[in-house]
Parts: C-alpha cells; structure tokens; sequence
C-alpha cells in the first residue's frame, strides 16, 4: 500500500490548537501538507482567546521539520472566515484542504436555554463553517480541487440531552456538507461530515446535570467503557480524518463515524414506506392500520438528492395503481 502524502496540499484546520484538530495538523504536516493552524485559542466553553493555542501546534510541527502558519481568528465573524482563507493564501498560495473543527460547548436544558447559548454555538459550529468554506470554496472552484470535512457529532444524528443548541447546529453542518457536495462535484471539489468520539477538554463541559434523563443515562451506565477507553483519543479520528482529505478519496456526500477506533458510514434512508391501494392519498387511519410498513427497515432507499427520493417513489406509486 503506497502511503497517502499531502505534498504540494494547503490545509486549513480549525480549532487545530487542542484536541483533534490539532493532531490533524501534525499528522497533515507530516505527510507533506503546508498547514493553517487556526485557532482563537478560548477554554471548552468558548471563553477567553489566546495566540499559545495555535503557536504550541505551529512550532512542534516546524521542530519536526514541517510547515505550517498561526492564524488566531475567530471563524465566529465573516471578517475572520475571511481572514483565515487570506492567511493560507499569503503564505502557500491555494487552499486544497478545509477541515471545520473549531468549536465550544454550552449546554442546557432545552427548556432553560438562553438566547446566549443558542447563537453563540450556532454561530461557531454552523455560521463559522460558512463564513471559512465560502471563501475557501471559491479559490477551489477556480483550482478544480478542494476537500472539506465538516465536523459533526452523534448528538446531532443520534441525540444527546441538554445539547439542542449544539446538536441543532452540527444537524446544520450535515446538510451543508451534503449540498457542498452536490454543487462541488462538478468543480472537483468534495465534501464529507465527520462524527468523531474522543475523549478531549469539552468532556470536561459535559457535566453530569443531563444524567436525569433516565431513558439516555441507564444506557450510559450498562456501556463498558473500560474496553474502548483507551480508543476514545483524539488520534483514532486522525486516519479517516486524512483519508478523506487526500486525492485518493473519491467518497462525497457522506457522513463517518469514529467511535474508538471503528470507522463506519452513517446513513440517512427512507423506508420503502406505504401507498394506498391505488396509489391516492391514504386517510390517517389507513396510515395507523400500516404503520408497521412505514416503519419498517427491512428495505430503504438513500437518496443523493431531493429529486432522487421521486425514483423510488414512482415505482410504489406504480405498484399501488395496480391494487
Ligand atoms: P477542543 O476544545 O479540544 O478543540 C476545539 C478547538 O476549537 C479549541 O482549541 C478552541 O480554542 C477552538 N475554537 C473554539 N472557538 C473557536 C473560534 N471561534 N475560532 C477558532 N477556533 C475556535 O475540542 P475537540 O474535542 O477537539 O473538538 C473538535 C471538534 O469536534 C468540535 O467541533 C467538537 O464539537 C467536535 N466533536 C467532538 C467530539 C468529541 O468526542 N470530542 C464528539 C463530536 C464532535
């Protein structure tokens, strides 16, 4: 197997300070890439800002003979977004790798929530990948080449208590992810949501208040974490991470999950579902009496688009006529 390189690739990783984003870094600049270590450099719930963050992660890779900048701004602004995809430019001249990592947590009960802690994650996970990939896409348009991964969370697809703010704006980055997917291929570029697991700082911002909703917290006490523990690091992210980012990765438009060290495909289906016989509009008892067929997974479709979920529609609708 030849190895994946990054020579002559420019990335941009945000929140590459701490954590995951900044072993994605060192390992991107490893492998050959000429890195933007952005970071605003604030604690896990997104307080305070501090140039240590990204220096720290610029001058280890630099010790170990790799290349890569400081940018200290925040993707929270347009004029920082901005900023960033300037920063890359002056100092390596394109932009082939965007990696939208940078975030913070403040949770909450749903019903407690302020407007504070709403905008403020919303607007660094969702708004802050906007104003950092507009820029960035642009410059890749014109290149022909581009790779983003936008970094999602299992609390968005699978749900987590006291995280609606967050869950609702990392829900938002799948999506913008699957439509810089559809409108990039045709320039080369591809896109991809990433669902990491480590254990990090924001654990730290999790606190145990959550744990009164029962139905979610007995599961977390009958996981054995004692065998997937020493998995649950940043590091295990880091190879789908740089696969996904390399010219050997034809994959767009998909969402990945690593949870301590298993790398899987996260899918979003429709079932094949239920029409009434004859193809017309079904009466809501008619829906109750065949809710097992709408339910049922045995059998499902993935649409890539919104035009693509007709498909298989019109052969139900088809098949229902007949009956
Ligand atoms: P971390 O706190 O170690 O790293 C996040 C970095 O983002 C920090 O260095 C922080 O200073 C930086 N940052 C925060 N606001 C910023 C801003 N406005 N502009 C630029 N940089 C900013 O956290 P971790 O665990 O490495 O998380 C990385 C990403 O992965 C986050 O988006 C997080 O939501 C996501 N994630 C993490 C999971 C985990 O299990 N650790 C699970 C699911 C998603």
């Amino acid at each position: 197997m030849s190895k994946i390189n990054f020579d002559n690739r420019v990335a941009i990783v945000t929140g590459g300070g701490n954590g995951l984003g900044r072993d994605y870094c060192i390992e991107l600049a490893k492998r050959g890439a000429q890195v933007v270590v952005n970071d605003l450099g604030g604690t896990g719930a997104g307080l305070g800002q501090s140039k240590s963050a990204a220096d720290n992660v610029v001058a280890e890779i630099k010790a170990a003979g790799g290349r890569a900048i400081a940018s200290y701004d925040s993707v929270a602004t347009r004029a920082g977004g901005n900023a960033i995809v300037d920063a890359a430019m002056a100092a390596f001249g394109r932009v082939d790798i965007v990696i939208n990592n940078a975030g913070f947590l403040r949770n909450s009960r749903f019903e407690d929530l302020t407007d504070e802690q709403l905008d403020s994650i919303l607007g660094v996970h969702l708004k802050g990948a906007f104003y950092v990939s507009q820029p960035a896409y642009r410059i890749m348009k014109e290149q022909k080449y581009g790779r983003f991964v936008f970094t999602s969370s299992a609390s968005a697809m699978f749900g987590h208590p006291w995280q609606t703010n967050y869950a609702a704006a990392k829900g938002g980055l799948m999506a913008l992810s699957n439509v810089v997917a559809l409108e990039g291929l045709r320039h080369g570029i591809q896109s991809n949501a990433l669902m990491p697991t480590a254990n990090s700082r924001l654990s730290g911002e999790m606190h145990d208040g959550w744990t009164e909703v029962t139905n979610v917290s007995k599961i977390l006490a009958e996981v054995d974490f004692a065998t997937v523990n020493p998995l649950l690091v940043p590091e295990a992210n880091t190879p789908l991470v740089l696969y996904l980012v390399s010219e050997r990765c034809k994959a767009t438009h998909g969402i990945y999950s690593c949870n301590s060290a298993r790398y899987a495909r996260v899918f979003i289906g429709a079932t094949e579902g239920y029409v009434a016989n004859g193809g017309r509009i079904a009466t809501p008892e008619e829906i109750e009496a065949n809710w097992s067929a709408v339910e049922d997974r045995a059998r499902y479709h993935t649409p890539q688009s919104v035009y693509e979920e007709f498909l298989p529609v019109v052969q139900s609708v088809k098949r229902a006529k007949q009956t």
